[in-house]
C-alpha cells in the first residue's frame, strides 16, 4: 500500500476532482530532495514538477518536531497555492514528523519517503537486519523502525543519526579522507549489528552513495546492499497517480520548475549536480 491519504473526505462522491494536467509538488528543506525529483522525472517523464527547496531554513534535521511541522506547513501551503494535484514530501525529517499533519490539512494525496524506503529495505534484506542512517530528527522520531515493522514484524532495525553527512554533501565533499572517516564512524554501530542493508534515510546521503557503499562493503561485507527511498517513492507515486486517474496525458516532455526561499543563484548552479544539464532558472518565494 503506498504511503498516501485522501484527505479528510470519506466517500468517493466527496473526493475533490483533481486535474491530471496540474503539476506535482515536491519539497525538501534544501537541495537534497532533487534526488527524488530525478527519480520522479525518470519514472514519469510527462509530468510537470514544481520543486520547492526551503534554502532559507535548511537544515531541518536538528530542529524540534514542532518547528519542522511549522516549516513543512509553510512549504506545503506555498505549493498548494501554485496549483498542484499531489504532494511529495522528499525530506525524510518532514516525512518522519509532519506527514500526518499535512495529510489532515491538505485536500490532495500526500506521499512521504519513509514508507517507500522501508518497503525497499525489507525487499532488499535477506536476513531482515536493516541499518538506517538519517538526521537526528528522523532517527529520534523512530519513524523508520515503525515503518519497517509494518512491513515485516520479524525485521530488526538499527537506526543511527549521521548529522555530519548533510554539510559534507552540501559542500560537495563527496569522496576522499574526510567523508570516508565520517562515513566509517557512522557505519560502526551498523556493522556491529550485522545489518545486511543500509538505508540512506536522508535526502542528501545518495550524493555520498559511492563512499557509503565502498566503506559498508569493507566494514560489513560484500553482500551488504545500500538502499535509498528516491526510486521506491517514484514507483509508488506512479502507482498512486495511475490508480487515481491522475497521470498527465498531454504530449511532450514534462518540465521542472524550481522555487527556493533564499540564494537562488547557488541553488541553480548546484542543480546541475542533481539533475544534469546546465544551471537552471530558479524563482525565489517567501513563505
Ligand atoms: N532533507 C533532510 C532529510 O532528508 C536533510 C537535510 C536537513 O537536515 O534539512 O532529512
Amino acid at each position: 500500500m503506498p504511503q498516501v491519504d485522501d484527505g479528510p473526505e470519506s466517500g468517493e462522491t466527496l473526493r475533490r476532482k483533481l486535474d491530471p494536467e496540474l503539476p506535482l509538488g515536491v519539497f525538501d528543506s534544501g537541495l537534497g530532495g532533487l534526488t527524488v525529483v530525478r527519480e520522479i522525472a525518470a519514472a514519469l517523464p510527462r509530468e510537470r514538477i514544481i520543486y520547492l527547496g526551503d534554502t532559507a531554513r535548511v537544515p531541518y534535521g536538528a530542529r524540534s518536531p514542532a518547528t519542522v511541522v511549522r516549516y513543512a506547513q509553510g512549504c506545503a501551503r506555498a505549493l498548494v497555492r501554485e496549483g498542484i494535484k499531489a504532494l511529495v514530501v522528499a525530506c525524510n525529517t518532514v516525512s518522519a514528523v509532519a506527514l500526518d499533519v499535512l495529510r489532515a490539512e491538505l485536500d490532495l494525496p500526500v506521499l512521504g519517503v519513509i514508507e517507500p524506503g522501508a518497503r525497499a529495505a525489507v525487499a532488499a534484506s535477506a536476513r531482515l537486519r536493516i541499518g538506517v542512517l538519517g538526521t537526528v530528527g528522523t532517527i529520534s522520531s523512530g519513524a523508520y523502525p515503525r515503518a519497517v515493522l509494518t512491513v515485516s514484524t520479524r525485521a530488526e532495525v538499527s537506526a543511527h543519526a549521521a548529522p555530519l553527512l548533510v554539510p559534507l554533501a552540501e559542500e560537495g565533499w563527496l569522496d576522499g579522507e574526510v567523508p570516508r572517516l565520517a562515513v566509517r564512524r557512522y557505519l560502526e554501530p551498523l556493522a556491529a549489528a550485522e545489518v545486511d542493508v543500509v538505508v540512506l534515510g536522508c535526502t542528501h546521503y545518495p550524493l555520498l552513495r559511492a563512499t557509503i557503499e565502498h566503506e559498508a562493503r569493507e566494514m560489513i561485507g560484500a553482500h551488504v546492499r545500500v538502499v535509498d527511498s528516491a526510486h521506491a517513492t517514484a514507483s509508488e507515486l506512479a502507482a498512486l497517480l495511475h490508480d487515481r486517474g491522475l497521470l498527465a496525458t498531454r504530449e511532450g516532455p514534462g518540465e521542472i520548475d524550481l522555487l527556493v526561499t533564499d540564494r537562488p543563484r547557488s541553488f541553480g548552479e548546484m542543480t546541475a549536480r542533481f539533475l544534469g544539464g546546465p544551471a537552471r532558472e530558479v524563482r525565489v518565494i517567501d513563505l
